[in-house]
């Protein structure tokens, strides 16, 4: 996984999803991707809105993760001012995502793979809730779905 670059030499930062998540109670985002409508408009801003009322019932960490590169994963962070809790970070290369088959084929609207959406309770590096999606749709992985798993 790679956080967004952080400085102007646009350093790319490798960080470990262990190390963020042991010990605490984190959500995982997943989403096709950045900046597309059912992702950009919908799923990460219900947890922006949210993300308060998450924090309040235990939850430490918000992560986003996609498969895109983590210049595109900055821009898209920076398009929400709002935003005071969700961290975004980058599956540039889908291999998180490969390793439990969570990859979507997204050829059919020209994305290539990208990967399932989803929301995850992840309580010290154990999955205690797992809201999964296929084809990219929002049925179930909502940060009101998650607050009434809480
Ligand atoms: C969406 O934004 O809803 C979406 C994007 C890519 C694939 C599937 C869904």
């Amino acid at each position: 996984m790679q956080n967004p670059p952080r400085n102007e030499a646009h350093q790319i930062v490798n960080v470990s999803l262990h190390s963020l998540a042991a010990g605490k109670q984190v959500i995982l985002v997943g989403v096709p991707g950045a900046f597309t409508p059912g992702c950009s408009l919908k799923h990460v801003p219900g947890f922006i809105e949210k993300a308060e009322e998450l924090k309040s019932k235990g939850i430490s960490e918000i992560l986003v993760l996609s498969v895109n590169d983590p210049y595109v994963m900055k821009a898209w962070a920076k398009s929400y001012p709002e935003n005071k809790h969700l961290k975004f970070f980058s599956d540039g290369s889908a291999a998180y995502m490969k390793s439990p088959g969570l990859e979507l084929d997204g050829s059919d609207k020209g994305f290539g793979i990208r990967s399932e959406r989803f929301a995850l309770l992840v309580d010290d590096l154990k999955v205690k809730v797992a809201n999964m999606e296929t084809g990219g749709q929002l049925k179930v992985s909502s940060a009101d779905d998650m607050l009434k798993a809480l």
